[in-house]
């Protein structure tokens, strides 16, 4: 069927190209563009563009190019169509229903939810009936209550092969659409399609319209498979649903916190307990889509794990399945249940307070990643650590939004700095480098207690480091790198794709850098005036005058207006050059700390001067170009 090309215009226009293919590729600001590693191709250096303005992708590594409905056929596989449907679907836009085509194949669905909708009640019916007897006691056994039952529409598909299909076959339902609804087992080697679900407890599934779509069917004795679902239909699409969606959606409304467990089971246990936001996935592991339909129901679902290895390994799944998503303020967090017990045995066994305790516990996703990554390492070896740090790194590589990826780098810096710091708060004694290994640490050294702050090891040389002069203040630095792009828009647009790769360690110069790429993205930094209206526009002046009086008390010429363009290239050059070695020494100062706090050796030691003595150069650099940039003739200060 062709969509109205209206339709399409207007998918177009609410879905911004970087924002598509952010899903799949992590996207830094080059200039008015975007640009990342080509999802077709494995490299190393970015050769994939993005232009909102001209809602168009351009991949050179292969020369692939197009619009979001070629980016995400080319990188779901999926047909003009499904590609189509998922962005109306991220859109929040309806689909359009206008050709023959579409209106046949809509009727088409309409009576496959009449037939499984049938097939539902003849399962309920049955439960109630003489034959569902067994399947009563069972439900009854497990606890559940006639109104759970009725509530969740339970049933029971019963023994024969053919009790659904005679049943619907007398409501004049065709077989092939019975087969087509997943209800039928048919093929080319099966003559006669027989009921998919026999002697079986029947738990619909429904979406999140409220309509039926599938089942899932549990063995009602120790028969394999214990959980028997629907397959996929043109109804039932495993990854895209939830169980108790719908409802669960509502509670959400009402402020119940959203919780996932693994089973159908689980799910009805804890609605019936007044956990009344709670899904399940249907009998897979969660799905990105189904991350997606989460967070669409709120900001941090938790997640119920069984305490045993698998329910560990699962939850550890979904770490790795979430990071790639984690949007700022979207994350999971993750309860985990005493070793053996699911929430509808914790539930039968100890009530809904201990259930609630659980939930209490949650952890964040970022300690449940650096409970994986150091529970089990052993960390007695320089390499070992630096393994470890390797191990973050790549994670953190994983995490696309780069405001999530660089909060997690502190964390996980925080954490290092922690694990890593020497075991008793005395100053670690020196140790000769050939001293026996033992005589001043176990050898097998596991994870120590955390303890919060630095030893006075670490905190004396922190003191000399460029990167700790005060918490709260503007280091004059930044402010120099940012004011100068404001008063000369046209660096701003020269040196844009610089600027996204610095980073700063005032929240405020971090907040103003996203500010002026934003404007950027905008079409805002044409000149002084534009930048100037958009900057107030977004709140982002009162940032502008905090880096103002950061430097009050210098005159720094070249972040003036009136100055030559020649020199304030030049200055902004050296400043921002001189900002990224600085942090980068910063960061191997600590790390020189820690490795010398960790393993008092002499080469630790030496290589901790080294670093001093770089940042010492590097200092005396800095005043040349400081004085470079002042006019007033001040001896320039040391920052
Ligand atoms: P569990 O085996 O943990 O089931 O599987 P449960 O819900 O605790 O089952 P009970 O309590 O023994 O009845 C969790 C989920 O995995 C899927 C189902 O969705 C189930 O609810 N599953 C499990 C299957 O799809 N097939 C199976 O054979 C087993
Ligand atoms: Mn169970």
């Amino acid at each position: 069927m062709r969509f109205p090309p209206s339709f399409l215009e207007e998918l177009r226009a609410r879905l911004p190209v970087s924002e598509v293919v952010r899903a799949r590729v992590a996207l830094k600001k080059a200039g008015r563009e975007w640009k990342g590693l080509s999802p077709f191709n494995t490299e190393k250096t970015p050769s994939f563009f993005v232009n909102d303005q001209k809602q168009a992708w351009f991949d050179f590594s292969s020369g692939k190019n197009g619009s979001i409905f070629d980016f995400v056929m080319l990188t779901e596989g999926v047909s003009f169509r499904e590609a189509v449907e998922r962005l109306a679907a991220q859109a929040g836009l309806p689909l359009p229903q206008s050709s023959p085509e579409e209106e046949k194949r809509e009727a088409r669905r309409k009576t496959l939810y009449e037939v499984v909708e049938l097939a539902a009640q003849f399962f309920e019916e049955s439960l109630q009936s003489r034959t569902g007897a067994r399947a009563r006691g069972y439900l009854a056994d497990r606890g559940l209550l006639p109104e759970t039952i009725a509530r969740f529409r339970l049933g029971y598909a019963p023994a024969e092969r053919f009790a659904l299909k005679e049943f619907l076959g007398a409501k004049k339902i065709p077989v092939e659409d019975m087969v087509e609804a997943g209800l039928l087992i048919a093929g080319d080697d099966i003559p006669v399609p027989f009921d998919r679900f026999r002697e079986r407890a029947m738990f619909p599934i429904h979406d999140f319209k409220g309509r039926i779509v599938g089942f899932g069917g549990r063995a009602l004795g120790d028969v394999e498979p214990k959980y028997l679902n629907s397959p996929e239909t043109p109804l039932f699409h495993k990854g895209w649903l939830l169980y108790n969606g719908a409802p669960a959606r509502q509670a959400t409304q009402k402020d119940h916190p959203l919780v996932v467990v693994e089973g159908y089971m689980d799910a009805i246990a804890m609605v019936a307990a007044g956990f009344e936001a709670t899904v399940a996935p249907l009998g897979t592991a969660l799905t990105e889509d189904q991350i997606g339909l989460l967070w669409r129901m709120a900001p941090e679902p938790i997640l119920c794990f069984d305490g045993d290895k698998a329910g560990t390994r699962a939850a550890f799944r979904a770490v790795d399945h979430a990071l790639p998503l984690l949007a700022p303020g979207k994350s999971l967090r993750f309860a985990t249940l005493p070793e053996g017990q699911d929430p509808d045995d914790l539930i039968r066994s100890a009530g809904a307070d201990a259930m609630n305790e659980v939930l209490g516990k949650a952890r964040p996703l970022a300690e449940m990643l650096w409970i994986r990554e150091t529970a089990e390492a052993r960390l007695d070896t320089p390499e070992r650590r630096a393994a470890l740090e390797q191990r973050l790194g790549e994670l953190l590589r994983a995490i696309q939004d780069e405001t999530v990826r660089r909060y997690y780098r502190e964390d996980f810096q925080a954490r290092l700095g922690r694990l890593f710091a020497p075991a008793s708060s005395a100053p670690a004694p020196y140790r000769p480098p050939y001293a026996p290994r033992g005589a001043l640490r176990g050898p097998n050294r596991r994870l120590p207690e955390p303890r919060a702050g630095l030893s006075p090891r670490s905190s004396q040389f922190a003191q000399r480091s460029v990167t700790h002069r005060g918490q709260a203040g503007i280091p004059a630095r930044e402010a120099l790198i940012l004011l100068p792009l404001i008063n000369h828009p046209w660096l701003l647009g020269e040196h844009a794709e610089e600027l996204a790769a610095l980073d700063f360690r005032s929240p405020d110069a971090e907040a103003l850098r996203r500010a002026l790429l934003d404007a950027m993205a905008a079409d805002a930094a044409e000149d002084f005036a534009t930048l100037q209206a958009h900057l107030a526009s977004t709140g982002a002046s009162e940032l502008q005058a905090r880096m103002e009086r950061a430097i009050s008390h210098r005159s720094d010429w070249t972040a003036r207006a009136d100055a030559a363009p020649e020199d304030v290239q030049a200055f902004w050059h050296q400043i921002a050059s001189l900002h990224r070695r600085k942090r980068t020494l910063s960061k191997e100062l600590k790390e020189a700390e820690r490795a010398l706090g960790a393993d008092p050796t002499e080469a630790n030691f030496a290589r901790l001067k080294d670093v001093q003595e770089r940042i010492t150069v590097l200092d005396g650099t800095e005043a040349l170009i400081e004085g470079f940039g002042a006019s007033s003739g001040r001896p320039a200060r040391s920052m």
